[in-house]
């Protein structure tokens, strides 16, 4: 067994064999045998989720899994005790496996040191969500093939996502062309030295040349104070509006992790548009994580 909780834990041969598990997954929902056939997942989300949560339950239970939902609300850790004290009492009823998101960094990491069953990160605080980067960097590879020298524009609030964290270093690791642009307080310390990430200042520029744009949403709930002046400058000046999709090129593509903020950082008409890969990724949410689920448990 071994746990997944960021980019890191994934040699390239494990990625193929994501990739190619997903897709093997995917043409075949029920498969026959599987390791989690009568085994217990716990999905243990103290943030608020609908893709991720919902993605791993179905994954789960294709693979023949029952799933337990921790009711985070209504849990002793109202009363003060700890998630490793939780995560030891969880692993002690039996439950074969922890699928955990957190408001803290780092939690997974914590959780993973004091339990012998895997632990899958399904968001940390401001710091990664591999099995979104997965998903994500899957559904190019299956629009592409190759993923070599593409290149990613992400746009928008590139600081406060952990999902810009994991992609970026899932995305050099590919060997992809990743630049960012955003307002500068949207942007992290290090792009280009610590991530290996260019700045682009100009948007319409960037557009233009593209061959997918990541839509980031404006993570409200992650600020101290505003760091925009407001949603509708936003809008105007990084917002994926459908004039400026107008500026990509025929075969590019838009995806986002949602949810979205419609109307803020991407434009109705272009998140339900032809360009918009936004519900393929949610599809391919399930197969990846019937991968990533085999491959902890394996
Ligand atoms: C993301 C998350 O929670 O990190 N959503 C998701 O899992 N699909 C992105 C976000 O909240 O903006």
């Amino acid at each position: 067994m071994r746990h997944l909780l960021g980019i890191a834990d994934l040699q390239n041969s494990d990625i193929d064999t994501l990739f190619s598990n997903a897709q093997t997954f995917s043409n075949q929902k029920h498969p026959a045998t599987s390791v989690w056939k009568r085994k217990k997942l716990l999905t243990l989300f103290l943030e608020n989720s609908t893709r991720t949560v919902v993605s791993f339950e179905a994954a789960a239970r294709n693979l023949g899994a029952e799933v337990i939902h921790f009711q985070a609300k209504s849990s002793s850790l109202q009363k003060g005790e700890t998630l490793i004290d939780t995560g030891r009492n969880i692993q002690a009823m039996g439950v074969d496996g922890v699928v955990l998101r957190s408001d803290k960094s780092g939690s997974p990491q914590l959780l993973a040191q004091a339990l012998s069953i895997p632990v899958i990160n399904a968001g940390d605080g401001m710091h990664e969500h591999p099995t979104q980067a997965l998903l994500d960097t899957w559904t190019l590879h299956k629009h592409w093939g190759s993923l070599q020298g593409k290149r990613v524009l992400l746009l928008g609030d590139i600081k406060h996502s952990r999902v810009a964290r994991s992609n970026m270093l899932l995305w050099k690791r590919m060997g992809m062309d990743v630049s960012a642009c955003g307002p500068p307080t949207f942007l992290p310390l290090g792009l280009d030295s610590v991530w290996g990430v260019k700045r682009v200042t100009d948007l319409d520029q960037a557009l233009e040349t593209a061959d997918a744009v990541y839509c980031l949403r404006v993570q409200r709930e992650r600020m101290g104070a505003m760091l925009i002046p407001s949603t509708t400058e936003y809008r105007h000046f990084w917002g994926l509006t459908r004039k400026r999709t107008s500026l990509l090129k025929k075969g590019a593509v838009v995806l986002h992790p949602g949810p979205t903020n419609r109307g803020v950082e991407v434009d109705p008409e272009v998140a339900d548009g032809p360009h918009s890969k936004i519900i393929e990724q949610v599809q391919n949410g399930v197969w990846m994580r019937m991968a990533v689920l085999d491959w902890v448990a394996t």
